[in-house]
């Protein structure tokens, strides 16, 4: 049975174009400091670079640009604007061999995944030795602080806003960064860097642990 779940109450193609509009200022130039910093030197020069839960692949795109000869994969259920393969990464196991992928990369999926060890289990078999597992994702607020950065930052207004919000909380607000590390941990990975560019998410640079 999949476990993709549309997000409050949003349709997926909603879904795929609030990812579209937010692209930009999600990846902006902070993130790539940072990528930069953390991710991009411990990268070979022909790596291969996945992004699960890819929704419109923009994010690879990025990657294949600072990497033009990097082999990019993108898992999604919807087939968007780059090669993707529609695969249920939560659901199933990655269509890839172990110890083959240097980049893996989540981006506000793992929050939705009922149980996300199985997930971050495969991730570690696909790992080379020394590859990077870029975990970036949401971390709880408090209520009023949520529903402040809605409406102050994502500019929404009205009841069917302000039911979604309510809706989404219990989904966004699940994980402390303490979790996630702990979670890290648990799935058998180090973490190497760390850095919350806004409120709402924390991203995590980490590797296989020894
Ligand atoms: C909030 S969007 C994030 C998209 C993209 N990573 C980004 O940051 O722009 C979550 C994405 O995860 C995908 N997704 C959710 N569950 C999934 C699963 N089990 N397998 C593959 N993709 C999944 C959804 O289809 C959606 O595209």
């Amino acid at each position: 049975m999949p476990t993709h779940q549309s997000l409050g109450g949003a349709s997926d193609e909603e879904l795929l174009q609030r990812m579209i509009a937010t692209h930009l200022e999600r990846f902006d130039a902070p993130f790539w400091d940072f990528f930069d910093a953390h991710v991009r030197r411990r990268l070979p020069p022909r790596p291969v670079i996945v992004d699960l839960g890819c929704g419109p692949g923009l994010l690879l795109r990025d990657l294949g640009e600072r990497h033009p000869d990097a082999v990019l994969h993108g898992y999604a259920f919807k087939p968007a604007s780059v090669t993707l393969t529609v695969h249920d990464v939560a659901g199933r196991p990655l269509p890839l061999a172990a110890a083959t992928v240097s980049l893996a990369s989540m981006s506000s999926v793992l929050h939705v995944f009922d149980e996300p060890l199985p997930t971050l289990a495969e991730i570690r078999r696909v790992l080379a030795p020394g590859g990077i597992f870029l975990l970036n994702d949401w971390i709880r607020q408090p209520l009023a602080a949520y529903l402040a950065w809605r409406r102050d930052v994502m500019k929404e207004a009205g009841p069917d806003a302000l039911r979604r919000a309510f809706r989404l909380f219990p989904v966004h607000n699940k994980y402390t960064p303490d979790d996630w590390r702990w979670l890290l941990g648990e799935a058998g990975f180090e973490v190497l860097a760390h850095t919350e560019l806004r409120a709402s998410h924390r991203i995590f640079v980490a590797t296989p642990a020894p």
